[in-house]
């Protein structure tokens, strides 16, 4: 029946709509983009544009906005390691080993906060303290650089109407990392109607994640996970805890606790936890499921959950369906 006569009769309309609503996009072809996302905010002094993105996604892996001239934003957030680099602790640019585990830059854009303690309150503010810490930078000296390369001097022309400076790197960078989403997964192509999208032991999977795991408490859907911290008693018993937290808000309750990461793409992202303490995600899991660790500080809010090794084993398929598999190529450089 054509779809104009359903519209005529109310009832029958309704109860097309009835279906609509249970099945919103069943059949979709998977080769369409999914996404359970919100659109991204832009702050209002960084409007974003596909030029400004396009310049930011050159500065992410030019080497030249290093202290050395060795090290680039991507020498410690690799596109095929979810972002991060595979390592317990980098080291930076002017030789010292971080103390944090690298995290993922998937999702940074609805963050509010940056940084495993959050010490950083706008992402523009992050990417200028990681262009200084991380890769040694003396912003300005850089920007006369990037000023005698014309591929860049005509670029920020373009995009800034001014030569680069620190504040404009800054926010080119920060309009590139909005742009990098988690999105389109299996898991997403799942919920949208696509039911072959994932395994019978990932929807049980997910299932026990909301349920009886009681993840989604802190790692809430859509990006299950937020700008929200939590001790999950991985400093206690250490001979120099990190105050994580502590050390922005000089709360108590604050000690130890680290940003609730958010596990889209989380498979691609070992080792895990701010410490990069676990190797592999089925201990990841395995720590969670316990409860945490052991710290009289933990957070209440963690007690072990009972869960089974297989129905551990049904979570790490449910997270490994939350992988994204969006396209990336390294720019080219002027
Ligand atoms: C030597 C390795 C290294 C390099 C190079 C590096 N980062 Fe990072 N990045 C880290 C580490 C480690 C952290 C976490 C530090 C912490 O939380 O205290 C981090 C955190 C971040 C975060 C915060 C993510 C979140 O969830 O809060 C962003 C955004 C980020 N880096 C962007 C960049 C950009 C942009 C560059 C280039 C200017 C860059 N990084 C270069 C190691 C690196
Ligand atoms: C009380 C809030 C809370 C609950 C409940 C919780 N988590 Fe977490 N989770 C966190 C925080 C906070 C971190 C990061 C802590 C750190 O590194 O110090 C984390 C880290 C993780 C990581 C490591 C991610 C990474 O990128 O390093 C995984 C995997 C994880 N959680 C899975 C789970 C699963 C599965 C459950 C349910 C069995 C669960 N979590 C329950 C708060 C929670």
């Amino acid at each position: 029946m054509p779809i104009r006569a359903f519209l005529l009769a109310a009832s029958v309309a309704s109860a097309l709509l009835a279906v609509a609503c249970a099945a919103p996009e069943a059949g979709k072809p998977a080769s369409e983009r999914v996404s359970a996302l919100p659109a991204i905010v832009h702050p209002e002094g960084n409007p974003t544009s596909p030029a400004k993105v396009a310049l930011g996604a050159q500065l992410f892996v030019d080497k030249r906005l290093s202290g050395t001239g060795n090290m680039a934003c991507q020498s410690c957030h690799y596109r095929n390691l979810g972002w991060t680099d595979g390592l317990q602790f980098s080291r930076r640019d002017d030789g010292v080993l971080n103390s944090r585990n690298t995290p993922t830059l998937y999702n940074v854009g609805y963050q509010t906060a940056w940084y495993w303690d959050g010490r950083a309150t706008t992402l523009e503010g992050q990417v200028l303290a990681a262009w200084r810490g991380q890769t040694g930078a003396d912003p300005v000296k850089i920007a006369a650089l990037l000023n005698g390369v014309p591929g860049y001097a005509a670029q920020f022309q373009a995009v800034f109407g001014a030569p680069a400076a620190p504040d404009s790197i800054a926010k080119a960078l920060a309009a590139y990392l909005r742009t990098k989403n988690s999105e389109n997964s299996p898991w997403d192509r799942y919920e949208a109607g696509d039911r072959m999208a994932v395994s019978a032991d990932a929807v049980d999977g997910f299932r026990l994640f909301m349920g009886k795991g009681r993840c989604a408490a802190c790692h809430t859907p859509p990006f299950y996970g937020n700008s929200t911290f939590f001790n999950i008693g991985l400093e206690g018993g250490k001979a120099k805890p990190d105050p994580g937290r502590f050390n922005v808000t000089k709360n108590e309750v604050d000690t130890s606790a680290f940003k609730t990461p958010t596990l889209r793409s989380v498979a691609l992202g070992a080792p895990y936890f701010h410490d990069g303490s676990r190797a592999t995600l089925v201990e990841a899991v395995r720590f969670m499921a316990a409860g945490g660790g052991d710290d009289p500080k933990k957070s209440p809010v963690l007690s072990p959950t009972g869960l089974s090794e297989p129905e551990i084993a049904k979570i790490i398929e449910f997270l490994k369906t939350l992988t994204s598999t969006e396209p990336w190529t390294a720019p080219a450089l002027p």
